[in-house]
């Protein structure tokens, strides 16, 4: 698939290059297993707590609802805190590896897992009270096949939508302007800009109802809840 990665190492003799698969990083156990654990210490357990804390301060704010769908849920991370205010939650994810250890992480009643390509969501109209997308969407690299991922999150929600968007921090803006200079000055590989993203949001039918920005140095991410509009 077209998206970008955080941990990427370009080859310098291609002339043009993509950048490597996003969704090839959570592919198989070991990767899926690593990425469970990575959020377990030091900084990222830090950024763990802080964005479940923020997402439980949303989920305040929203009230109880019937159905999330957690898309893509990876191994379940932030699923637990959509459990404090929804009566079920769909993991859904395009890698069974991840989705397995996400059963392991999260073995409740409530829970269901999906295997689904954000592209094409195999849920009916109207089906969920909400759709939580973290850390995917601003990834995608093809504007074409971002459009397709929020018309789908918009048909499938019944009223709101939560993204989140981190800008890229020192390390991959330095990697992206690398990459610009092998690309020799167009903008491939580049993380999707924020206002960019807010415009596509707001083409796909949904309007910016709150949003909460988390700091936490060097980077601050934000949270965007979003409703049909
Ligand atoms: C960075 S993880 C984020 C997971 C979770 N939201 C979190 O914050 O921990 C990205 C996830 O996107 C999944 N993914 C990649 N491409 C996808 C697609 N087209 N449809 C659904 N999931 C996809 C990967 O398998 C991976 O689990």
């Amino acid at each position: 698939m077209q998206t970008s990665s955080a941990g990427e190492h370009p080859n310098d003799s291609a002339p043009v290059q993509e950048p490597p698969q996003f969704a090839e990083r959570f592919v198989d156990r070991r990767q899926a297993e690593h990425y469970r654990d990575r959020f377990k210490k030091g900084r990222r357990a830090r950024t763990n707590c802080l964005e479940n804390a923020l997402l439980r301060q949303l989920g305040e704010r929203i009230g109880h609802i019937q159905v999330a769908l957690d898309l893509p849920s990876g191994t379940g991370r932030l699923s637990r805190t959509l459990l404090e205010f929804a009566d079920n939650v769909i993991l859904a994810d395009s890698s069974s590896a991840m989705l397995e250890v996400a059963r392991e992480e999260l073995p409740d009643p409530r829970v269901s897992c999906r295997l689904m390509d954000a592209e094409s969501i195999s849920l009916p109209d109207a089906s969920v009270d909400l759709v939580f997308c973290h850390r995917f969407l601003y990834h995608v690299t093809s504007e074409s096949r971002r459009a397709r991922m929020l018309n789908e999150m918009v048909r499938v929600t019944r009223r709101y939508v939560i993204l989140s968007y981190y800008p890229p921090g020192f390390l991959n803006r330095w990697r992206q302007f690398r990459r610009r200079l092998l690309h020799r000055g167009t903008s491939g590989g580049s993380q999707l800009p924020e206002n960019q993203y807010r415009e596509e949001i707001r083409a796909a039918g949904l309007r910016f109802v709150h949003e909460v920005a988390f700091r936490h140095f060097p980077v601050t991410g934000v949270f965007f809840v979003l409703e049909r509009a």
